[in-house]
């Protein structure tokens, strides 16, 4: 572990889209990469954290240099952010899929000849960051939740954080034509209890190393 201003602290990061299952061999997921979080995961640990990164299937590979858990579904990743729990700070970059198949299938769902088409049922899942931001005793000193928004962003974020009971929101505009999602740069705004901070475009790393700075100054 580094010797950073981080040094002797946890942080957990959530990163990635989650896997919904339908049946055994289908899913329904989201288009995040994980390339935020991984690389706001990378950052922590540069500056000495101990870093517990629970990640759904991403598409860029997990940091090396600190703790990997891997889930599937929003429901794994519940219980494998509460297993990791006590942290210092919780960063939740995670894509977490909002509803899961409530009727998924234990067999293949096949076509049975007569054109009937199958039917999805839909139950909600947990909100990790939402019930990590407001347990009580035990909660990390500082929550930290992202927002992807299309609209409105700093006024979104800015209700987002305190609907989520969360310290700060990372609010970001991922608007078609933007090329955030996915893409290699970001425009986030920091929205804390003082305001929000809009900041110019940059690389994703550089966000990352912005925001772990952050994290370190407020733990500090
Ligand atoms: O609710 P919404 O998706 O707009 O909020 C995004 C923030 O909430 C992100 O930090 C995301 O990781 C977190 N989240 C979560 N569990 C969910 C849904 C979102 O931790 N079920």
């Amino acid at each position: 572990l580094g010797d950073g201003p981080l040094k002797g602290r946890h942080v957990l990061v959530t990163s990635g889209p989650t896997h919904e299952p339908i049946d055994p061999v289908r899913y329904i997921a989201n288009r995040s990469s994980g390339a935020q979080g991984t690389a706001l995961a990378e950052a922590l640990r540069d500056l000495g954290a101990r870093v517990s990164f629970v990640t759904g299937p991403a598409s860029v590979p997990p940091p090396a240099g600190v703790d990997v858990v891997r889930v599937e579904t929003a429901q794994e990743m519940a219980a494998a952010v509460e297993a990791a729990l006590p942290a210092d700070a919780a960063v939740f970059a995670a894509a977490v899929a909002d509803w899961r198949v409530a009727n998924a299938a234990g067999q293949k769902m096949k076509k049975d000849g007569t054109g009937a088409l199958p039917r999805l049922d839909f139950a909600e899942n947990p909100d990790i960051l939402a019930g990590v931001a407001r347990m009580g005793a035990g909660r990390p000193r500082l929550v930290v939740g992202f927002a992807a928004e299309t609209e409105t962003v700093e006024a979104h974020a800015t209700a987002k954080r305190a609907r989520k009971g969360c310290d700060w929101i990372v609010a970001n505009d991922v608007s078609p034509g933007t090329g955030i999602m996915g893409g290699a740069e970001n425009a986030v705004t920091l929205i804390t209890a003082e305001g929000a901070e809009a900041w110019p475009r940059m690389a994703k790393g550089e966000v990352a190393r912005r925001l772990a700075a952050r994290i370190a100054q407020a733990l500090a």
